[in-house]
């Protein structure tokens, strides 16, 4: 179901917690290069979609590859392909633009070199 140009390809995803299915069935797909906003009310399931992209939790059902890798069976593969930063945990308000750029190299496991060219 994917291919080179797609970075992200959700098929039929749901997850519920106890009695509230917050997830019923997502279809997604988001090419490769693009700039994607996912949008909702507070309480559609954004952060619960992004949970399971980037492997924290697991949908209860359907299909999600992330770079061509398959969220559950594959998850060290996806977590090796993608950056993720949080709503509320990141440092955006401590770090400067280039600090959280060098925090990203260094959760990266870029060489010194190479991480300061790349910030650069
Ligand atoms: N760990 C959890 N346990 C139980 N219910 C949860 C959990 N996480 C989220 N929910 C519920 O799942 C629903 C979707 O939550 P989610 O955080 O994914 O929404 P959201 O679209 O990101 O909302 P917001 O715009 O407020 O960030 C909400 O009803 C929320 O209360
Ligand atoms: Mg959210």
């Amino acid at each position: 179901m994917t291919n080179h140009t797609t970075a992200i390809e959700v098929a039929g995803l749901t997850k519920s917690y106890a009695d509230n299915a917050v997830l019923r069935g997502i279809d997604l797909t988001v090419h490769t290069g693009t700039v994607y906003a996912l949008l909702g009310p507070n309480g559609a399931g954004k952060t619960t979609m992004v949970r399971i992209l980037s492997t924290l939790i697991t949908a209860d059902a359907g299909e999600a590859r992330v770079a061509g890798f398959d969220v559950r069976r594959e998850s060290d593969a996806v977590r090796r392909s993608i950056g993720v930063t949080g709503q509320f945990s990141a440092l955006d308000e401590l770090l400067t633009g280039r600090e959280n750029l060098r925090l990203m190299a260094d959760l990266g496991h870029l060489r010194a070199a190479e991480a300061t060219s790349r910030v650069a």
